[in-house]
């Protein structure tokens, strides 16, 4: 079988670190959960389960429906860039542009680590036929070279940009680095709308909404690609730290190779293959509010998931 090099090199890279005597792997990082075009199209299946589209999808785009207007009050009519980080298909910049038409001038950018996420929201919004379409080779990027995207951007007649952090993509990363890698990519006048839960949940139904056979399905993909059998795994959920936690659990040993190297894994350990941090309303205002002096909340009616309006 052939394993994926990036795959295998991030768990020799991270190696495990011991809690108590259990070895954890974490390769926790949502890099890894898109790079075939089968797993980009899992995610998206994903997101068509009941529970998604309860929890984020429809009070997403609820919140983005309702304050709409507001949001483009304070945005104003310049001709703008629309840069969608994690765009995924596109499906809720689509919303913003819809609204946007025939009151702003615009071009859409999107950025995602997948190209087949990339090629999806372009063909969404040419289809729209709203505005212009970025493509340039930085389409495809992860966020770490935001800066560059940004300033190549700013440029001709659409000076100022407008960044999308949509679907609760912020919840999979450290929120201080990532927070802080837009931040320094915007301009003075630059806006971000983010889009995140905010939860008021008990643990353990936090952790039932994670605990599902589509959320196992699509992410035991990052271990299959290096190798793995599904009888040599048991799927599970935690919470601790502020954060649910989804790793696998060794069932029996096994021994991974690629190329010259071997991986030498023991029946209990923990591989830690994704991470979603959890924030109350006042937390996770404070954390823009260490970014932006200028942050608007639009909470949604029953305060499990806001929209963030903040400007640089
Ligand atoms: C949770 S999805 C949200 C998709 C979309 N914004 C929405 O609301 O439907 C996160 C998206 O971010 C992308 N992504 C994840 N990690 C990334 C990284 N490090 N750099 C760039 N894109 C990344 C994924 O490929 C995926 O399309």
């Amino acid at each position: 079988m052939q394993v994926n090099d990036l795959i295998f090199k991030e768990l020799i890279k991270r190696g495990y670190s011991l809690e108590g005597k259990t070895r954890v792997w974490n390769i926790a990082d949502s890099k890894l959960w898109y790079l075939s075009p089968e797993q980009a199209q899992g995610f998206l299946d994903l997101e068509k389960s009941e529970s998604y589209q309860e929890e984020i999808i429809a009070k997403e785009i609820n919140l983005i429906k309702a304050n709409i207007n507001d949001i483009l009050k304070k945005v104003g009519n310049k001709p703008i860039n629309i840069i969608d980080l994690g765009c995924g298909d596109g499906k809720k910049a689509e919303i913003f542009i819809r609204y946007l038409k025939g009151k702003v001038k615009l071009r859409y950018c999107p950025i995602d680590i997948s190209g087949y996420m990339v090629e999806k929201a372009m063909n969404r919004m040419k289809q729209l036929n709203i505005g212009e379409v970025v493509e340039l080779q930085w389409n495809i990027s992860d966020f770490e070279n935001l800066e560059n995207v940004a300033n190549l951007l700013r440029g001709s007649q659409y000076k100022d940009n407008v960044f999308l952090l949509l679907g609760n993509t912020l919840g999979n990363f450290e929120i201080n680095e990532l927070l802080y890698e837009i931040r320094s990519s915007m301009s003075k006048g630059d806006f971000l709308i983010i889009g995140n839960g905010l939860d008021n949940r008990q643990e353990k139904d936090i952790i039932a909404s994670y605990n599902t056979k589509e959320v196992d399905d699509w992410l035991f993909m990052i271990l299959s690609q290096v190798g793995f059998d599904r009888r040599d795994l048991e799927f599970n959920v935690r919470f601790r730290r502020s954060r649910v936690e989804l790793y696998y659990t060794l069932l029996r040993d096994k021994k991974i190779t690629f190329q010259d190297k071997s991986i030498y894994f023991s029946t209990g350990d923990q591989i830690l293959v994704s991470v979603s941090y959890k924030y109350g309303r006042e937390l996770f205002k404070n954390f823009m509010k260490l970014y932006f002096s200028d942050m608007k909340l639009f909470p949604s009616p029953d305060g499990a998931y806001a929209l963030a309006l903040c400007r640089a």
